[in-house]
């Protein structure tokens, strides 16, 4: 067996299964979870009919690179939405989702025979980019997420001999699990760092439709271009159609960036036999070329998080996000796990506990006494949700910290 197997580390849910199974939730309370960042809301018939319409593909191998109107499709909602001019040609890449991407886009960039290899993640953080890291043959750093920053990662964390030897960056915005959006100058600042040690910087940007301020969130290669970075060196973002349009069973998503590197994945993937299905890429082509959809889908989550937050944020520290489906409380006493078990004991709702989603770095669990709670389901299940953790956390009492005797 591959030895780097052994160094995986269970997901997130897996330990939360682990930490609640004993717990019988009063059975008079309907379920509700928060647990599980899956959308929920409805597909789009345009999406589905198209999927249906490319069914004469299914009678040939696809190959790797995509259909060229697929390609260019994508290449055409990235100059919409970001304002930022790619070749279709060499810049694209279907992908089948952004997870498979994200992990497999490591397995070709990392040179894990390099001693000492590093990938920087932020922290907490999408558990892909760990083990991803980790079967390249690198091992991990963490940027902690400092909350006095609107939980930016703090890459000043990073001594210059881990930089040295870092060989992939991980930037998460919007942030899973705190929606925060980098701004230009934390853009700036990776770039100047990517410069200087030859890293390459992988944007996971899958959020980047479902936000609640004005103004857009800013993208990795819209970043790059307002910093004269035009030909996007060692930067690639991954995004997909799984939250914008409503369908995480498709597995549909691109990577666009620097060409160089789209080369060497496009040779990985052909082995890998990673090629979209016609019939996705047809559904895709028709998904990246329509907006109306995706400022439906926006509204609901607007509505949805203008009704929620509030209720919450009247018993929790807690407040709007920049963007994602996710809300980031901080629990009152700081046990994060015991706040999640008794809530569930108590009034029947799973939340994730936040020390779940980080590691132990730089002296901390940035994610521990917090917890995520991903407001995917409808607006009066999130509702109720709601109202139900706020009357909990009104009467909960934190277990007392461990006597020192
Ligand atoms: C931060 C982040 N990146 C990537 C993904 C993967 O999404 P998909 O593979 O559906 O694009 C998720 C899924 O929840 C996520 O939270």
């Amino acid at each position: 067996m591959n030895p780097l197997l052994s160094k995986l580390h269970p997901y997130p849910f897996e330990r939360l299964r682990e930490l609640t199974r004993d717990i019988v939730p009063p059975a008079h309370l309907r379920a509700i979870s928060l647990g599980i960042g899956e959308p929920r809301h409805a597909t789009p018939e345009l999406v589905k009919q198209a999927l249906m319409d490319g069914m004469s593909g299914l009678a040939v191998y696809p190959p790797t690179l995509g259909d060229p109107k697929l390609r260019e499709a994508i290449a055409g909602w990235l100059q919409r939405r970001y304002d930022v001019s790619v070749n279709p040609a060499t810049q694209v890449l279907p992908v089948g989702g952004s997870r498979e991407a994200l992990f497999s886009f490591a397995q070709t960039v990392v040179d894990g025979s390099r001693p000492g290899a590093v990938v920087v993640s932020p922290n907490p953080f999408y558990q892909i980019y760990e083990g991803a890291a980790l079967l390249s043959g690198a091992s991990t750093a963490f940027a902690n997420s400092d909350p006095a920053r609107n939980f930016a990662a703090d890459w000043g964390q990073i001594d210059e001999a881990t930089w040295a030897r870092t060989q992939l960056v991980y930037v998460c915005s919007p942030g899973n699990p705190s929606g925060a959006v980098m701004p230009l100058s934390e853009w700036q600042k990776l770039f100047e760092l990517s410069d200087r040690h030859g890293f390459v910087i992988a944007s996971d940007e899958c959020y980047s439709e479902i936000y609640f301020r004005d103004d857009a969130p800013l993208g990795g290669l819209q970043a790059a271009k307002a910093l004269g970075r035009d030909d996007f060196k060692r930067l690639i973002m991954f995004t997909s159609l799984s939250k914008r349009s409503n369908v995480p069973g498709m597995r549909s998503g691109f990577v666009a960036g620097d060409a160089a590197l789209i080369k060497s994945f496009l040779l990985y993937r052909t082995y890998h036999g990673s090629a979209m299905s016609p019939m996705v890429q047809h559904a895709s082509i028709a998904a990246w070329s329509d907006e109306a959809h995706v400022i439906e889908n926006r509204a609901l989550y607007r509505t949805k998080f203008a009704e929620v937050t509030p209720v919450l944020s009247d018993a929790l520290d807690v407040r709007l996000p920049d963007a994602a489906f996710y809300l980031w409380a901080a629990v009152p006493g700081g046990d994060d796990i015991h706040f999640a078990q008794q809530l569930l004991a108590q009034y029947n709702v799973a939340v994730l506990p936040g020390s779940l989603l980080a590691r132990q770095a730089h002296g901390s669990n940035p994610g521990s006494g917090r917890i995520r709670m991903a407001l995917v389901a409808g607006t009066a299940e999130c509702l109720e949700a709601a109202h139900r953790i706020a009357e909990f956390t009104r009467s909960y009492s934190p277990p007392s910290p461990p006597s020192l005797n």
